[in-house]
């Protein structure tokens, strides 16, 4: 095992180690959701499948898959694997239809996330003693008090701003020096737009590093704030039912995708349609089971979210996701063009006269679906210049992803900033 100082030791794993500490963990796993969560033993039953036949790590794949309507029938708690008074807290996320779904967590299970989001702000390239503005949403919402708690463990000191009120961030920032930002990259150019509105370039900040999630953002966008604001951007990845920030995390040094933290996590990819599993490598919806939780342990849980898992690069025991660019219920539908919010976001960034900040609005136009790109001009550009980078971005999106689009300049400052996961789609059909 080679030796790097700082590491937690499951990091630093062979392969052949951490499969056998994973499959421990996954009986220990099923053996406990079946024994505790009627919901998981009459899915279990239906499928004739017991705790017991679970020998290898590839016999997860006999098991039922979990998803959010199974969440939604048991609210709020019918999938907790504990009695309530060993739950410590409790998560929920609204999502955009329905009941929340809510999620608890033992004693352990809070010292296992802060274990790892530490693990991941580390990976990011925070250190002890540096400072952390945290402007994730406190509250039910797992960011802000996922972050607070993994950055404290790791010997940070952390500033609890939570997101919103963004001139406040401004003055925050100038005043308490912090080394390291927390927040989705959206709400970061927001805030990046705000210093400079008051007249602070955003490169000339104590900020050194920015551990980004929560939303869907593409290397371009990383690009374009690592520019404008002179730090790292390096991209966190988790979701509530999982556990919360910090489920995967990209190394600073190679920012070439988040690494799963496998021993708690076992990864699958999927096929969205049939269910059956498709190799590493292949792009497909990734599913989580989880290996250690106890008041709320997840069976292969279908996350929506589209990705590949990749061999590990600076862990090399663990696997990487590539970077999430979308879900699956993101994608849009556009006279038979399947396409991603995010694709429209890489080809913008690639046009230096555009501005970041655009939403994507679909109508109807007789019995035909469109899409127009509300896009901010830059103000500092003349009017002719924005026409013209405009019709280029119209005529990329025609060439790459092969379907017509509008393009309409807005005025700078009057579409909606992000103050957290960005809704960049209004769909008025
Ligand atoms: O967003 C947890 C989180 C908080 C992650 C802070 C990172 C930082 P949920 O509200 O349950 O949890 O939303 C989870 O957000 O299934 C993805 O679709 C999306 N998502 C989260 N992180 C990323 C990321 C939190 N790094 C859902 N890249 C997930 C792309 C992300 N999408």
């Amino acid at each position: 095992m080679p030796d790097r100082p700082g590491l937690d030791p499951e990091e630093l794993l062979s392969v052949d180690e951490l499969r056998a500490l994973q499959l421990e963990r996954l009986q220990w796993t099923v053996h406990h959701a079946y024994a505790n969560v009627p919901l998981y033993r009459r899915k279990f039953d239906d499928a004739g499948v017991a705790p017991g036949d679970i020998r290898s790590l590839d016999d997860v794949r006999r098991l039922p898959f979990t998803t959010k309507e199974d969440l939604r029938a048991t609210y709020p708690f019918g999938m907790f694997a504990v009695p309530m008074d060993r739950v410590r807290r409790i998560h929920a996320s609204s999502g955009t239809t329905g009941r929340p779904t809510v999620v608890g967590y033992t004693e352990g299970d809070l010292q296992r996330w802060a274990q790892l989001v530490a693990r991941s702000l580390r990976a990011a390239g925070v250190r002890p003693g540096m400072k952390v503005h945290n402007a994730y949403g406190y509250g039910l919402f797992t960011g802000g008090l996922g972050l607070h708690d993994g950055a404290a463990l790791l010997g940070a000191t952390v500033i609890p701003v939570s997101g919103g009120q963004t001139a406040r961030q401004v003055q925050l920032i100038r005043d308490f020096e912090p080394d390291v930002i927390t927040c989705t990259p959206s709400y970061l150019l927001t805030i990046a737009d705000a210093m400079e509105q008051a007249g602070i370039d955003p490169r000339s900040t104590s900020l050194k590093i920015g551990v980004l999630g929560a939303e869907p953002w593409t290397n371009e966008l990383r690009g374009e704030i690592e520019r404008r604001m002179g730090i790292d951007a390096v991209d966190i990845y988790g979701l509530s039912e999982v556990m919360g920030p910090g489920v995967a995390n990209e190394c600073v040094e190679t920012k070439d995708g988040p690494h799963v933290w496998e021993d708690h996590f076992l990864p699958e990819t999927i096929d969205g349609g049939s269910g059956e599993s498709v190799a590493d490598g292949e792009l497909g919806e990734l599913v989580f089971t989880s290996l250690t939780k106890e008041a709320f342990p997840v069976i292969r849980y279908r996350t929506h979210d589209l990705t590949r898992l990749l061999p590990g690069t600076a862990r090399p025991g663990m696997r990487r996701i590539q970077k999430i660019t979308g879900r699956d219920d993101d994608m849009i539908i556009l006279r038979g063009v399947n396409l991603f919010p995010t694709q429209i976001e890489e080809l913008v960034l690639g046009i230096e006269a555009l501005t970041p900040h655009f939403v994507l609005e679909l109508t109807k136009s007789g019995r035909l679906d469109a899409m127009t790109v509300r896009i901010e001009r830059d103000p500092a550009l003349p009017l002719a210049t924005c026409v013209a980078a405009s019709e280029v971005l119209r005529q990329r999106v025609k060439a790459q992803i092969g379907t017509t689009i509008e393009v309409r300049l807005e005025e700078p400052g009057t579409l909606p900033r992000s103050e957290g996961k960005y809704k960049r789609v209004y769909d008025l059909r």
